[in-house]
């Protein structure tokens, strides 16, 4: 089973290979001389990477090819929303069945858990949604046969159409499984994953069912320690988000159940990597599949590359109490790739980045300071700029001059919108 998956995954990386050297002569044109590139390489020619915010449909999921697409050395990086979320779902279960004398509280045979939702149309929220509610047995389908990720808002009945009530048998006792309550958590200027709004939505359903509530589940670690603080800790709730933000991980050691490491050290890496090979004119797999000359390499366990995507994949590990002191620091760079390259070979570049929500907990906390030290590492001098989280223009008017970098990595407000970035390019 494994050298199986090993087999798909070089060839995909085989794949990959071939597609991206058969682009690299262009791109060395482009990127040889040392500085001034910015100035001769037209806009719409530079490297462009869209991290954590796939380009896509935010209705259907289906992915934007154009924006994807936009030059040749246009990708995308972000992690395997699909497995992370299988992953989510299972640690949850796990949890409930190891501590299934204690975790029904109220002792009425239904365990109840309550969902805060990210955002309902970002592919990786709408992936954990479903990871944790297909676990539990609550996944119903919708009429395109995928599972529903609505939100129920308030089921304490169990009648809402979004999902069902499961059932999971332990030591031969049967329980159901219900999700109380689940909801967008965005605050009313508009941002997403709001973790204020979710640590109040928790304490507005634990004033009126809290009883009832044996799981608290979250798309993400920052609404889930926002809920951990505002409630479940005090009452002794297991909470599980997603992200392994250092402070989440150290609550493991206070109650916190568990939550994903989505390797945003592998990410960070592979974000400003690719606009490093673009921008050097070198095969694309240099430093990430094929060690480069200061030796940095990621192994197949830890990414993927889907070229029919355009996008580089890190894969996720589940964080619990078994395992977090190995994850209390999120800040530290993935050490296969942590060696300095050299100025000779990889002249300063610069790029210009940007994060959508200033206040995104897992952006601010954990993403950006890995950035931050892989800049350094491969010699790019990032301008960092952080919207509201609300509007595509309060970053966009911040690009007025992109004649004056060599490179972009995008973070959307909203994932339909990769065109008001790109049109800056033209
Ligand atoms: C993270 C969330 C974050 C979101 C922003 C997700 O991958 O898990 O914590 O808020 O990205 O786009």
């Amino acid at each position: 089973m494994k050298k199986a998956l090993a087999l798909t995954l070089a060839a995909t990386m085989a794949l990959g290979l071939a597609a991206c050297s058969s682009s690299t002569p262009k791109t060395s044109e482009a990127g040889t001389s040392d500085g001034g590139d910015s100035a001769t390489v037209a806009n719409k020619d530079k490297p462009v990477v869209w991290f954590n915010r796939q380009p896509s449909n935010s209705t259907t999921g289906e992915l934007d090819t154009a924006a994807l697409n936009f030059n040749k050395d246009t990708y995308y990086v972000g992690f395997d929303a699909n497995q992370g979320a299988e992953l989510q779902g299972q640690m949850i279960l796990d949890y409930i069945k190891a501590n299934i004398d204690t975790i029904d509280k109220n002792g009425d045979g239904v365990i109840g858990y309550v969902l805060a939702i990210g955002d309902v149309g970002h592919n990786d929220s709408i992936a954990r949604t479903r990871g944790v509610r297909s676990a539990l047995g609550t996944a119903v389908k919708g009429a395109d046969g995928n599972v529903d990720s609505e939100a129920v808002g308030t089921n304490t009945d169990g009648s809402s159409t979004h999902v069902q009530d499961g059932k999971l048998e332990v030591n031969g006792k049967t329980y159901t499984v219900r999700e109380l309550a689940s909801q967008e958590m965005k605050n009313s200027a508009g941002a997403t994953w709001d973790a204020g709004t979710a640590g109040n939505a928790l304490t507005t359903w634990a004033s009126s069912f809290g009883d009832q509530i044996d799981v608290v589940a979250s798309n993400n670690d920052g609404m889930g320690m926002s809920m951990f603080n505002s409630w479940s800790k005090a009452n002794e709730v297991p909470t599980f988000g997603y992200d392994a933000n250092s402070d989440a991980v150290a609550a493991i050691a206070e109650g916190y159940g568990g939550t994903i490491s989505q390797h945003a050290d592998v990410q960070a890496y592979l974000t400003l990597r690719v606009i490093r090979n673009a921008l050097d004119g070198v095969n694309m797999d240099t430093g990430i599949g094929t060690a480069d000359e200061a030796g940095n390499q990621l192994s197949s366990d830890v990414y993927k590359y889907v070229e029919e995507e355009r996008s580089y994949y890190a894969l996720n590990v589940a964080v619990t109490a078994d395992n977090y002191k190995d994850f209390l620091d999120s800040k530290v760079t993935w050490k296969p790739v942590s060696n300095q390259l050299s100025k000779e070979t990889s002249p300063e570049k610069n790029v210009w980045l940007n994060i959508y929500n200033s206040s995104d907990n897992f952006l601010g906390s954990t993403y950006r300071p890995l950035l931050e030290k892989y800049d350094d590492l491969l010699n790019l001098k990032v301008e960092y700029i952080a919207g509201d989280g609300q509007v595509e223009s309060n970053i966009t008017n911040r690009l007025g001059n992109p004649d004056a970098y060599d490179a972009f990595a995008f973070n959307m407000v909203k994932t339909d919108n990769a065109v008001s970035y790109t049109n800056l390019l033209k």
